[in-house]
């Protein structure tokens, strides 16, 4: 085995590749929005990066899973599925009006690997640009319009296209990097990694203003910011902007692994059989979760709570070593005095789990939709009590 040291919380013998920094806890199973592991029940904020939207074991998921395992466990693109095709019915109507044609993938990267691609293709340029600070996944067309990866595309040695990058909400710059020679501009309305930077309304107008002039295709990249996590269903709508593709993973399949890509009519006129394609995307289970997640957002009014909940943080603060917020709903970053990787260590302690960011002071906090007000006491009482 690999002589090297081994990243805290992987066992020396371990035969899992070393790529990971792993989080101080280990749980060993879930149940709300409860993880249980090491003796300890933790409150998880962290929501396991954005993907548990519903919590955990919720009967209404478990159900599905248990009753479309038994009916048809798999099959792939090459049948059709009133599964599957009721989960694209039902996402393409949760989503903004004008994204009315869904691809289903596996991943987020996948999902904007496609995007990218279709980007390039409909237009015939071969330009893209993505907002600085922005995380987009780690795949080739992904990992080129991902900041953090400027120069070393995790590990490709060069990117498929042409790549600029438009500073946050500056807007003249927008203006003058739109021109006629930009397939797309994908950006997250909310950046995730980059710590919950919510982008200024304006700034997103005006992007998709420069967009339509310039006859560019606007990417909203919501695999983070999406699926009601933001107080909308996609938290490009608090902008008012309709993108000409959207990406959607994470909390999409509560945990189930998958993804989808809705486009515009224009953009499907364009596309027949073997343009795009994948074995596994749109499969029944996965079909079956996407839809369930979707009836329970509406039926249980979640993007409500979340927007309550939201408030009640945002007004909370300043607390404790907690200086500012940004962000939106349940994508919220707390920017403290201490660093974020000891205000994780302090809130642990303290039975919360939340999450860190690229910015090395903000706490990013992703907690599931399903959060009662309790929870968000408890955090606020944690926070007053750490110096
Ligand atoms: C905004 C955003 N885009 C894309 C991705 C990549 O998704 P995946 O890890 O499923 O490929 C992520 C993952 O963190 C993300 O937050």
């Amino acid at each position: 085995m690999n002589a090297t040291p081994r990243s805290a919380g992987l066992p020396a013998a371990s035969h899992l590749l070393d790529v990971y920094p792993y989080l101080p806890f280990r749980p060993e199973s879930a149940e709300g929005v409860y993880l249980h592991g090491e003796g300890r029940r933790i409150i998880d904020f962290y929501g396991g990066h954005a993907v548990a939207g519903l919590g955990y074991a919720h009967p209404d998921i478990v159900r599905a899973l248990e009753t479309q395992g038994r009916r048809l466990f798999f099959q792939s693109n090459a049948v059709a599925l009133e599964v599957r095709e009721e989960a694209a019915r039902r996402l393409a109507a949760f989503a903004p009006a004008g994204l009315g044609h869904v691809f289903f993938g596996n991943s987020g990267a996948e999902a904007n690997e496609n995007a990218l691609r279709l980007a390039c293709r409909v237009t015939g340029r071969g330009r893209i640009l993505a907002i600085e600070h922005g995380f987009h996944g780690r795949t080739a067309a992904a990992a080129a319009v991902t900041w953090s990866a400027v120069g070393k595309w995790y590990g490709f040695p060069r990117t498929p296209f042409d790549v600029g990058f438009i500073p946050r909400n500056d807007i003249a710059a927008a203006g003058r990097l739109i021109d006629d020679t930009v397939a797309g501009v994908i950006l997250e309305p909310v950046q995730g990694q980059a710590g919950a930077f919510d982008l200024d309304p304006a700034f997103v107008q005006a992007v998709a203003a420069a967009c339509e002039q310039a006859g560019a295709l606007l990417i909203a990249d919501e695999i983070q910011s999406g699926m009601g996590r933001c107080g909308a269903p996609f938290a490009i709508e608090l902008a008012g902007v309709t993108p000409d593709m959207l990406t959607v993973a994470k909390a999409l399949g509560a945990g189930f692994p998958c993804s989808a890509l809705l486009v515009t009519d224009r953009i499907a006129a364009g596309l027949k059989p073997g343009d795009l394609g994948t074995t596994f995307g749109g499969g029944p289970l996965a079909s079956a979760l996407m839809s369930t997640v979707i009836e329970v957002i509406g039926r249980d009014r979640l993007i409500d709570n979340v927007r309550a909940l939201s408030q009640e943080i945002i007004e909370a603060m300043p607390l404790g070593p907690v200086e500012a917020v940004q962000g939106k709903g349940f994508l919220l970053g707390l920017r403290c005095r201490r660093p974020a990787r000891e205000m994780l260590q302090e809130l642990l302690k303290r039975g919360i789990l939340v999450g860190t960011s690229a910015d090395p002071q903000v706490m990013r906090l992703l907690p599931p939709l399903v959060l009662e007000r309790h929870h968000v006491h408890e955090l606020l009482n944690a926070l007053a009590d750490i110096r």
